[in-house]
């Protein structure tokens, strides 16, 4: 059952998310496409556009003047070849201009979510690893993904059309009130239907699109809780149940859609039979004009082209509302999680750690997650600078609260950390973060390529950097093997690489972050002992001279540490280097034995040992 309560959970905080159109959240993403940083383009984009539709304007007022030329009895055959003439420079400037305009904003676009993705990437990194029990990578992963898929639209579609939109109405209304006031006003008579019309659509359909957009999200969201799964789904009973509840998502998709796309349908029509409405009377009061000798048939007929051009983008701009409100809902989830603020604050006089070279000493550490149930009790011990840590012990004894209060993620009950002779409880957590990478069992990649995938670490990382860190952790070799190499996209959740390739990716990208301190949390659990090795190779020269831990299961793992420190209920039991902890045959050789028993027949028999959770 916890499959569809979950589900349904998730339903819940959707539909009441989805429905408002938040203007804070669309100009804070707009502020990513075109701030201070994005201004010198952004004012080339919006240039070559208005260049652009002076030239599609213009085509109509010589198509007018080419016509009043080949009316005229006395025209002539000279002016009327510089009228097309001009028609086509005409022409050529609208293309050309518009394709400056389009190149600009498709690279502003660009930009915006990229620094989107590094600013929700790099929060996320802040956060405390509680954040990420509430929220399983992996599901974060997919939802960030599609959030970012509307923002994404939001940006390559909606701004450009916007601006051209805008511009082209306002450029039109100017032009035909200029050329016939008289004349522009009848033309405009049908343009309050047009935008009722539209209004009544946009009322119907938007909602429609936002409900299936939610529902799709439902049915893709169920099928892979049901993939993920599956093992559970063999049985019969839950069969049946999983194709009942998935037979009724599909039914809501199909009844919603139906709705939504009926009504956009209709958007079409209505806009065509106004605007030939809307050429008749420009014809018919522009017949008048010319007959009593108001007008030219040129103005007419220019008239009845810009009459064309209007429409389409009244109803563009239609329908960058639902653009827009799918993006302002996307975006305000992932503004959500850029606003997550660490559940430990700062103190109010903290100051920057100083890194100087990775020394740390825990005295008579207390700690508990909920007050009253210890978790970790009077722990004491010291790591050297550039030492590597290798921490084991069952599971549940505490071996990620150690690393959860070390890297401050959590505030301590009693005693004192200190880093390189600071006390960390008087750091900034920004300062700390910056040193020390963290790479968990689950991988947190987004839909994009490798290589941004890679870039995202850090803001300023070059391609260069993260080929070279790829390498570091031997993840290059696979990489360009890539259907595209670095340029291959990555699918949601991954599957086109394997949980180990995943996992790799995750390490090399905390490589690019260059650390200073360096923290796996079963981070190799999902790859093979070969290439757990050459990803130990590789973090081995990443870390050379630097502090770091690795909390593994597999002892293999983390056999070669400087120092093997073993947790069990909270404590630290043993801590020292691998061939001590055999000499000594006590909770380290129990664990050991019990995982190498079939390779070693008849080995030396275990201490009963009692394995703690807290
Ligand atoms: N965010 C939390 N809130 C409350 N209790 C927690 C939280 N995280 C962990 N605990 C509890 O703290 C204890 C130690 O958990 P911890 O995650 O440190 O174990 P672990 O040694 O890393 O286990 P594993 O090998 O399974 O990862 C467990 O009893 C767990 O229930
Ligand atoms: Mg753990």
């Amino acid at each position: 059952m916890s499959t569809a309560t979950k589900t349904m959970d998730k339903q819940e905080v959707t539909s009441s998310e989805q429905t408002d159109l938040s203007m804070g959240t669309l100009s804070r993403l707009l502020a990513y496409m075109i701030g201070a940083e994005q201004r010198p383009k952004f004012i080339l984009g919006t240039i070559t556009r208005v260049i652009a539709l002076l030239g599609l304007i213009a085509l109509p007022y010589i198509t007018g003047e080419g016509m009043n030329e080949i009316s005229d009895p006395n025209g002539s055959a000279d002016v009327l070849t510089r009228w097309a003439v001009y028609g086509v420079i005409a022409g050529a400037f609208y293309l050309i201009f518009s394709f400056i305009s389009d190149r600009t904003f498709a690279s502003m676009a660009t930009k915006a979510l990229h620094k989107l993705q590094t600013n929700l990437f790099s929060n996320i990194q802040t956060l405390s690893m509680d954040f990420f029990y509430k929220n399983p990578p992996g599901e974060l992963s997919s939802n960030v993904t599609n959030d970012a898929e509307v923002v994404s639209l939001f940006y390559t579609n909606a701004v450009n059309q916007i601006i051209r939109a805008t511009f082209q109405v306002v450029l039109i209304f100017g032009v035909m009130l200029l050329i016939n006031w008289k004349l522009a006003l009848v033309a405009l008579t049908t343009i309050p239907f047009l935008l009722i019309g539209i209004y009544v659509i946009t009322q119907i359909a938007s909602p429609a699109f936002i409900s299936l957009q939610k529902e799709l999200g439902d049915i893709s969201g169920f099928q892979e809780e049901t993939l993920a799964g599956h093992k559970v789904v063999i049985s019969k009973r839950r069969k049946e149940w999983t194709e009942k509840k998935h037979e009724e998502y599909a039914a809501n998709v199909y009844k919603i859609g139906k709705r939504a796309f009926l009504a956009a349908l209709m958007q079409l029509p209505m806009t065509q039979t106004l605007t030939l409405f809307q050429n008749v009377l420009v014809m018919v009061a522009g017949t008048f004009m010319v007959i009593n000798g108001k007008t030219t048939l040129g103005v007419v007929l220019a008239f009845s082209g810009y009459a064309a051009l209007l429409a389409s983008p009244l109803n563009q701009i239609a329908n960058l509302i639902t653009n827009a409100l799918n993006a302002s809902a996307g975006g305000e989830r992932v503004f959500k999680i850029i606003d997550e603020k660490p559940t430990v604050k700062d103190a109010p006089d903290a100051t920057e750690y100083e890194f100087k070279g990775g020394h740390l000493e825990c005295i008579d550490v207390d700690f508990s997650y909920i007050p009253g149930r210890k978790i970790l009790r009077k722990n004491t011990f010291e790591v050297q600078p550039g030492e590597s840590i290798g921490i084991c012990g069952p599971t549940g004894a505490g071996k990620s609260t150690l690393i959860n209060i070390l890297t401050r993620y959590y505030d301590i009950d009693s005693g004192t950390i200190l880093i390189d002779g600071q006390d960390l409880s008087n750091l900034t957590q920004a300062s700390l973060r910056k040193q020390v990478g963290v790479v968990l069992q689950e991988a947190f990649l987004f839909t994009d390529t490798v290589m941004n995938n890679l870039l995202y670490a850090r803001e300023g990382a070059t391609e260069e950097e993260a080929i070279a860190a790829a390498k570091d952790a031997n993840a290059h070799g696979f990489i360009i093997n890539l259907p595209q190499g670095y340029d291959t996209m990555l699918t949601e959740r991954g599957a086109n690489l394997s949980q180990g390739q995943r996992q790799m990716i995750t390490i090399a990208r905390a490589m690019v972050a260059e650390p200073k301190l360096m923290i796996l949390d079963e981070a190799t659990s999902n790859v093979d002992t070969r290439t757990e090795k050459l990803i130990q190779d590789g973090m081995h020269k990443l870390m050379e001279g630097k502090t770091s831990f690795s909390i593994a299961h597999r002892l293999a793992t983390i056999r070669d540490s400087s120092k093997i420190m073993v947790v069990n209920g909270g404590d630290i039991v043993e801590y020292a280097p691998h061939d001590e902890l055999m000499e000594n045959k006590d909770f380290y050789y129990a664990l050991y034995m019990s995982q190498f028993k079939s390779k070693a027949p008849g080995g030396a028999e275990a201490t009963d040992v009692e394995f703690i959770s807290t």
